[in-house]
Order: C-alpha cells, then structure tokens, then sequence
C-alpha cells in the first residue's frame, strides 16, 4: 500500500491562525490562570505554538482519551487513558484538541470535566469537520473548518506516523 500526500493548510496559514486565536483567547481571558488541557496525543503540536501565542498566564495539563485504535473512524468507545493531575474546581478550562470528527470523544470529555466544576469550560480545536458530526459539540474557537477528508501533519497521525509534518495533509491512499 502507497500513500500520497497534498497539502491542505501550510505551516504559514496554520501559524497565522494560531496567532489570531491566541490574541482571541487572551482577550477573552484577560484573566489567568487560564488552564489549557491538551488531549493526547494530536494536540501537542497545537497546544505548544497556542499557549506561546496566548498572553494570559498559562497552565497546560493533559489528558489521555482513546477512541480509534489504528482505525480512520471512531469506535464510538470512549476511555480516559490518562487523567489530569490536578483539580480544575473553579478554574477557566480550555479543552484544546486537534480535530473535532463525530464529537463522540468531546462530548463525553465535556461531561467528564463538568462534574469537576470549573468556572468556565471551553474547546478550542485547530480543526473541525462539521460535516461529520455525530453529537452536537460547539466549540468556542475553531482554526479552520476542512472538507471530509483524512488529514495528518501538525500532530495528527494515522497509526501513528505523520504526526511531525509542518502542514496539514490530506492522506490518499492507493492499493
Ligand atoms: P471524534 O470523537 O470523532 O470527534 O474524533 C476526534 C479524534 O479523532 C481527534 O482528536 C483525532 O485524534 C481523531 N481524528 C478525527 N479525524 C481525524 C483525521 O482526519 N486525521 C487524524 N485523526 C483524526
Ligand atoms: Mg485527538
């Protein structure tokens, strides 16, 4: 099996964004500790050039959520693979992830933070693909909005590679 690659967003309209969403977001929390949950493993590209373009104090924690496998769906299965270390009771919480796909793992992170309390409670997600969605999740700030279509790069992977690409790729694969 091959595959091919082209690109859909550059590193220079991603950083472009990122910069834009991070003047957004200080703005709207002139107050920090703002704290900023990266989900793992996609965001980690993400989150490490938004928290550098937010001017508010920071806190960055993470959390493991398993829903793929080495499948391009999601199972519809949701677990915590690894939770937060600390507490988030009255505290302003994003969420910041990748890409948000059917919205099974957002929607059931959501409900999972809610119980803890926080004093507000966001997603901020560099990616979106309304058209898949499957839950209603809305999340507060978005990157770009992309077609229907399988992107690696910029953190996301497929079974686990791509994941250092500087742009967002669409993934063709051919027999
Ligand atoms: P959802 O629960 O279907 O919204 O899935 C969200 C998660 O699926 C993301 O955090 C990604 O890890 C993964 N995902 C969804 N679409 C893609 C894609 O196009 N490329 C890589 N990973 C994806
Ligand atoms: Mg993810």
């Amino acid at each position: 099996m091959s595959a091919e690659l082209t690109v859909l967003l550059s590193s220079k309209q991603i950083q472009d964004r990122v910069d834009e969403l991070g003047r957004e977001i200080s703005r709207d929390y002139p107050e920090g500790p703002l704290y900023l949950i990266g989900i793992l493993k996609g965001s980690f590209v993400f989150l490490a050039d938004l928290a550098r373009a937010i001017t508010t104090p920071c806190r960055v924690e993470f959390m493991g959520i398993s829903s793929y496998g080495r499948d391009k769906k999601s199972s519809g299965e949701v677990k915590v693979t690894k939770d937060l270390d600390v507490s988030i009771e009255g505290r302003h919480v994003l969420v910041v992830e990748d890409i948000i796909d059917s919205g099974i793992t957002l929607t059931y992170l959501l409900n999972v933070l809610e119980q803890r309390k926080p004093k507000s409670l966001g997603i901020v997600a560099m990616l979106d693909k309304p058209e898949r969605r499957q839950r209603p999740v809305q999340p507060r700030y978005v990157g770009y909005q992309i077609p229907d279509e399988f992107v690696i790069g910029y953190g996301l992977d497929y079974a686990e590679d791509y994941r250092n690409l500087k742009d967002v790729c669409v993934l063709h694969e051919s027999a």
